[in-house]
């Protein structure tokens, strides 16, 4: 176990999985340094971090590709044992739209870290990597050794050339212990309602926009498809919450520690290894929050994976990690939280 001044820089820490991260990370006895841009975050994340830890966290305003101020961070707080990298942008359809964008943010940052971690001698990195570099698997569950797929979008690319880059700095002896995490459809919210996601604009993914159709910001939930070949022919995946995606890093790092190796790379799936269908989620929130859901079934969504879910026993052994919250757990986190943000903003009705 770490002692309590084990200093742990969590990049993008004001963010939806990071700020959980934070919360598991104090829990756990590290000391996590937030640094942010709040490009994708609002200042209230941190308020709600310390409301739920009753402690202040250290938090840098900043952009953690920027060298300068990174190694300024790092010679101020003085030994950093690890950086746990989740900055990045992450809509998948503006990716698309804008691939610089995301090429420039989300690998310049990384290769920005690894400079710094060889410079400033810092050994630990976790990466968030996700569940799109398996694509359409050809069989399921998917393992880690599940053939990579041509990503769909220049955001799935950036997953994939991310852990390229991880991979081949290992290979050239650099002294670096690096995991990356493939995470596969995080939702849910802290138990306390204060942390979870802060969608912007119309959400593309399927939980906010359940829990914000429930809630009567949107008119109706469209199911995108039901011919796919699964039990009731709606697309399936395996949704984790984001506390137990918060403790697998914890878990991650201990794993590190635990390393004797001075150079490693090493890929975990870090999901429930169980499916559910979007005909599942619906009837689940309807039944654990007794909220009537307006929805109707539409066309199949263009470049949609019929199914995924993980296999997750190297991370259970390797990590000494198993996910621990069900499917209804988090439809109901993700539901007080949706009405905690209703409260909060005036425009909602
Ligand atoms: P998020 O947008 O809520 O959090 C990312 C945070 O990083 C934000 O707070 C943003 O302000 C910050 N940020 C972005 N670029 C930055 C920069 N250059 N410098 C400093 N801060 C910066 O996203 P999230 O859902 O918490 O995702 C975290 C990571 O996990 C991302 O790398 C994402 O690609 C990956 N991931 C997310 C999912 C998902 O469904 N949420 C799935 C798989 C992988
Ligand atoms: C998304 C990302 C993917 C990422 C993954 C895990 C896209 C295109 N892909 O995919 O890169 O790795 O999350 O975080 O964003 N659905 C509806 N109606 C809706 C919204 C969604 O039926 O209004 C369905 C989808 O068709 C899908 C399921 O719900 O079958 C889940 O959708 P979503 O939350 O977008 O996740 P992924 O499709 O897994």
């Amino acid at each position: 176990m770490p002692d309590q001044t084990s200093k742990v820089i969590v990049t993008g820490g004001a963010g939806y999985i990071g700020s959980h991260t934070v919360v598991e990370l104090f829990h756990a006895g590290y000391e996590p340094i937030i640094i942010d841009n709040f490009v994708n975050a609002e200042k209230s994340a941190v308020k709600g971090i310390e409301n739920i830890l009753g402690h202040k966290v250290k938090l840098y305003e900043g952009d953690c590709g920027n060298m300068d101020f990174m190694r300024n961070v790092i010679r101020q707080e003085k030994n950093v044992s690890g950086i746990i990298h989740f900055a990045a942008y992450k809509a998948v359809g503006e990716s698309v739209a804008q691939p610089l964008k995301y090429y420039r943010n989300n690998i310049d940052t990384l290769l920005s870290l690894l400079e710094l971690m060889h410079e400033q001698t810092i050994s630990r990195l976790v990466f968030s990597s996700s569940c799109t570099v398996y694509g359409q698997p050809d069989a399921l569950p998917v393992t880690e050794q599940s053939p990579k797929k041509p990503a769909e979008s220049p955001y799935g690319n950036t997953k994939q050339i991310c852990e390229e880059i991880m991979e081949d700095t290992v290979k050239s002896g650099m002294a670096i212990k690096t995991v990356a995490l493939r995470y596969f459809n995080p939702i849910g919210a802290h138990e306390s309602a204060e942390i979870g996601e802060l969608p912007l604009g119309v959400p593309n993914n399927l939980v906010p926009f359940v829990t914000q159709t429930a809630a009567g910001i949107r008119e109706k939930l469209t199911v995108f498809g039901n011919d796919y070949n699964t039990h009731d022919g709606t697309c399936l995946r395996d949704y984790i919450h984001v506390v137990d995606l918060a403790k697998a890093h914890v878990s991650a790092l201990h794993y590190l520690e635990r390393k004797s190796e001075k150079s490693s790379y090493d890929v975990f799936n870090i999901g429930t290894g169980k499916g559910s269908t979007v005909l599942d989620v619906i009837k689940t929130f309807e039944e654990v929050n007794q909220v009537k859901l307006n929805y109707t079934i539409g066309p199949r969504r263009p470049g949609d994976v019929e199914k995924v879910y993980a296999e997750v026993s190297q991370a259970n052994a390797a990590l000494r990690w198993k996910a621990q919250l069900s499917l209804a757990d988090a439809l109901k986190d993700s539901w007080r939280w949706q009405l905690k943000l209703k409260k909060k903003s005036k425009q909602l009705p």
